[in-house]
């Protein structure tokens, strides 16, 4: 058998070259890192838990007309992507006040937003992923304004389509970040949602306790990570079989 290619190894996943041109194999690690890499550990099922989680959220989006990168989960931890040309900023939706907006504006966190805040920040891990505005993303080329057009269209449907989902199994969505890539089609190009959607990407929120349902849980000691993943799932119907033991039994309602 041939070994495969590995294009790259990030904190959290691995890309792998695909079988056909174009496309790519996205691994899900258990790898956890916080704080820019700070805080780190190997979590038990996580890379499962979101490999489900990130194809449920795309294949979703994909039906509701919003591109994303994913074409088909390949295994319990792989799936198969279009490779794409990421643009070097982590776009973040906020409907509710918390990390880092609470920290910087002083809101208090759970504070609902008047309306929807998208950010930038421009992906560099030696920088710390910093916070940039528009000016910075024309002025240093990192996108034209006809995709930072297409970007915030994008971002909007995402979290229309997320709020959505995630309400009708009572959760709050209060923020998410997103990556996006560009693909061509022939003499085409456009912009797609890339990377994943799970909730290391997205902070989840109880509705009725407020129990918090993602990677803040690891950030900030609050439990058992893949028992926190592992209730969305299962809310949501995609819980993988035999990936997480249940630590106690779960009324079927
Ligand atoms: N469809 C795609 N085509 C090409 N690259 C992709 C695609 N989807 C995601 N990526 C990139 O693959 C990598 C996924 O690995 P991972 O999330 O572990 O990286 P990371 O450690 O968070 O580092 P980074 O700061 O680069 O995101 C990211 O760099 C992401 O931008
Ligand atoms: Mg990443």
């Amino acid at each position: 058998m041939a070994r495969r290619n590995k294009i790259y190894e990030g904190k959290a996943k691995i890309l792998y070259e695909g079988p056909e041109p174009g496309t790519l194999v996205q691994y899900f690690k258990d790898d956890a890192t916080a704080f820019n890499a700070e805080k780190r550990d190997v979590i038990d099922g996580k890379g499962a838990l979101n490999n489900r989680l990130s194809e449920y959220f795309m294949t979703g989006l994909n039906n509701v007309g919003v591109p994303t990168h994913f074409l088909k989960r390949l295994n319990m931890r792989e799936q198969l992507v279009r490779a794409c040309e990421i643009i070097p900023l982590e776009v973040i939706v906020r409907n509710y006040a918390a990390g880092s907006l609470s920290t910087r504006l002083g809101i208090e966190e759970g504070t609902q937003l008047p309306r929807p805040i998208v950010e930038y920040c421009y992906k560099d891990d030696k920088l710390g992923d910093p916070l940039v505005t528009e000016e910075h993303i024309a002025a240093f080329g990192w996108a034209s304004q006809q995709d930072m057009d297409d970007i915030l269209s994008l971002a909007l449907r995402v979290n229309d389509f997320m709020s959505g989902v995630m309400f009708g199994v009572g959760i709050r969505l209060v923020d998410f970040k997103i990556e996006v890539g560009r693909v061509y089609d022939g003499d085409f190009q456009r912009l797609v949602v890339a990377d994943e959607i799970s909730p290391d990407s997205c902070r989840l929120w109880d509705l009725e306790t407020g129990r918090k349902l993602d990677k803040d849980v690891f950030r900030r000691d609050l439990g058992n990570l893949t028992d926190a993943y592992a209730e969305v799932a299962r809310r949501l119907g995609v819980m993988p079989k035999g990936t997480t033991p249940m630590s106690k039994p779960t009324l079927i309602n």
